[in-house]
């Protein structure tokens, strides 16, 4: 059978493509370029049929020593992937899915690939004893670009089977599946900050949970051009995904596919359950009557009391349209306060009210988890903040982004990636790497710079980052406009 390659041009063994001074947008696999066939889906998701793939033999292998069934579950068969959704949800400690959860999760993982392990010696052997998923999608970088990247989710193993090295062996069959597809970073998002260190990954885009007190929010900021209106929800099915898309593309950290994310977010899941019911919309036209933003949010209020809105997920295309939506917010009447989760470390809402005090940040969590998988494709993607020519020694114990690289970076902030091969010995290119100043870093480090969520600097100082005399380019290269941000859970 053939192997799975969904980003061709960067497939192990191609020729790869001279680096360019600019590196250029690279072509799309055929199957990323794919029309969006139903206008339910988020921002652009894609279907794509990995059923006929085969799993990692090398995994495949390590689990049936252990008397294991490693499998990919076909969408079609209902059975099958109803079973794995039961042992997705209870490693999660979620609800026993109700039959209208099973319809969401079987149109989600239509749109992923989806593997279990299976035990034939148990009471149920054909609920997995652990399951996880995974699907293209486009990472956004700073200075506008998307990168390459392999979304993994659904990470369970049952308590029957824990610490037996499934996780292991199924995550490591992903991190060679998308190094195989041609994935330049594998993300995910986590449960527990202690589980995927040890496989190179590095929470590479942090997310705040905003709290405004109503009462000390006295607006002071720019009138935004355009207007609000409330709207039903639904009414948003066919603005939103386009909406998304360029409000994704302007944030480094989001990520362009997510199957199905759009029902969640407006209440369509169920539209008769609770939450549904309780979930209300703004949308934000600009001058021109153009919708460039909305936001879903939900208040919960006890009787004669002021009640809280809370919201966690708010798509703007322009700044304009992020002001207008915040302002929106912050003035609805007969509310204590309102929460916001999900949200940008450098949210600019105190800088937009009288009192900045109002605005307090509850919480800050690692969210975005970032894994490199390719460095000269995940360097070369992203803008630096200054010229400049750096060296890094990537450690990899997994071997997957293991090397010396050389950062060219331009004027315009454009960068030339090159790997310097051990054989390498030429004299201009000797010449050059003593030029550059270098760090050395692991390739959880390098994951962890990659956006701008943390200063190499800041690293150095916990002795993760070594020194070889370029700390402070370093620093002034990696820094970003804008802070990374990833406004969804997968
Ligand atoms: C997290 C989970 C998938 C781990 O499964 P597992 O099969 O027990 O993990 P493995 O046996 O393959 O362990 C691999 C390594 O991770 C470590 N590890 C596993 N789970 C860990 C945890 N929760 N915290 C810290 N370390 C953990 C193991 O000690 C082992 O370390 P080592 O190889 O360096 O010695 C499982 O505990 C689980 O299903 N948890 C609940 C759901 C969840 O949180 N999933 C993660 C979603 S992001």
């Amino acid at each position: 059978m053939t192997r799975l390659i969904l980003f061709p041009h960067r497939r192990r063994g191609a020729r790869r493509p001279p680096p360019a001074r600019c590196p250029r947008r690279r072509p799309r696999s055929q199957l990323l370029r794919r029309p969006v066939p139903s206008r339910h889906r988020y921002a652009g998701s894609v279907p794509f049929d990995l059923r006929n793939q085969p799993v990692d033999r090398r995994s495949e292998a390590a689990l049936a020593a252990r008397g294991l069934g490693y499998r990919s579950v076909d969408p079609s068969d209902r059975a099958g992937l109803d079973a794995w959704a039961q042992a997705d949800q209870r490693g999660f400690h979620h609800l026993r899915p109700t039959e209208s959860d099973l319809e969401h999760e079987r149109r989600i993982f239509a749109e992923r690939r989806v593997h279990g392990v299976y035990d034939p010696t148990g009471a149920e052997p054909a609920i997995p004893v652990a399951t996880i998923s995974s699907w293209p999608t486009g990472l956004s970088m700073p200075g506008g670009r998307s990168v390459d990247a392999w979304a993994i989710s659904s990470v369970t193993v049952a308590p029957t089977h824990r610490r037996r090295g499934i996780a292991r062996a199924m995550v490591e069959a992903e991190l060679r599946d998308a190094v195989e597809a041609g994935a330049a970073v594998a993300v995910l998002t986590v449960s527990e900050a202690t589980i995927y260190g040890r496989f190179g990954f590095s929470p590479a885009a942090r997310a705040a949970t905003v709290v405004v007190d109503r009462r000390r929010a006295v607006w002071k900021g720019p009138d935004a051009p355009g207007r609000t209106h409330l709207v039903d929800p639904r009414s948003l099915r066919d603005a939103a995904p386009q909406i998304i898309r360029r409000a994704v593309a302007r944030t480094p950290g989001e990520i362009d596919r997510w199957p199905v994310l759009l029902d969640r977010v407006l209440g369509l899941i169920d539209p008769e359950s609770e939450g549904a019911r309780r979930t209300r919309a703004i949308r934000y036209d600009d001058q021109h009557g153009e919708t460039q933003g909305f936001v879903t949010y939900r208040i919960t209020r006890e009787p004669d009391r002021p009640g809280v809105l809370e919201f966690d997920f708010m798509a703007a295309a322009t700044d304009d349209a992020e002001r207008a939506l915040w302002r929106a917010l912050v003035e609805v009447d007969f509310i204590g306060s309102v929460r916001g989760t999900l949200r940008s470390v450098e949210e600019p809402l105190p800088w937009l009210l009288e009192d900045p005090r109002a605005v307090s940040v509850e919480e800050v969590l690692d969210h975005l988890w970032v894994r490199v998988l390719d460095p000269v494709a995940a360097l070369g993607t992203r803008r630096y903040g200054v010229a400049g020519s750096l060296t890094l020694e990537v450690d990899d114990p997994l071997g997957h982004a293991a090397g010396t690289f050389e950062l060219e970076v331009s004027n315009g902030g454009r960068a030339e990636v090159r790997r310097v091969e051990a054989s390498e010995a030429s004299p201009s290119s000797s010449r050059r790497s003593r030029r550059a100043g270098g760090i050395r870093l692991g390739v959880p480090e390098l994951g962890a710079i990659l956006l701008g969520d943390v200063r190499p600097s800041t690293l150095a100082r916990a002795g993760r980052i070594g020194d070889a005399g370029a700390l402070e380019l370093a620093d002034a290269m990696f820094a970003t406009r804008k802070a990374p941000q990833l406004s969804i859970w997968f």
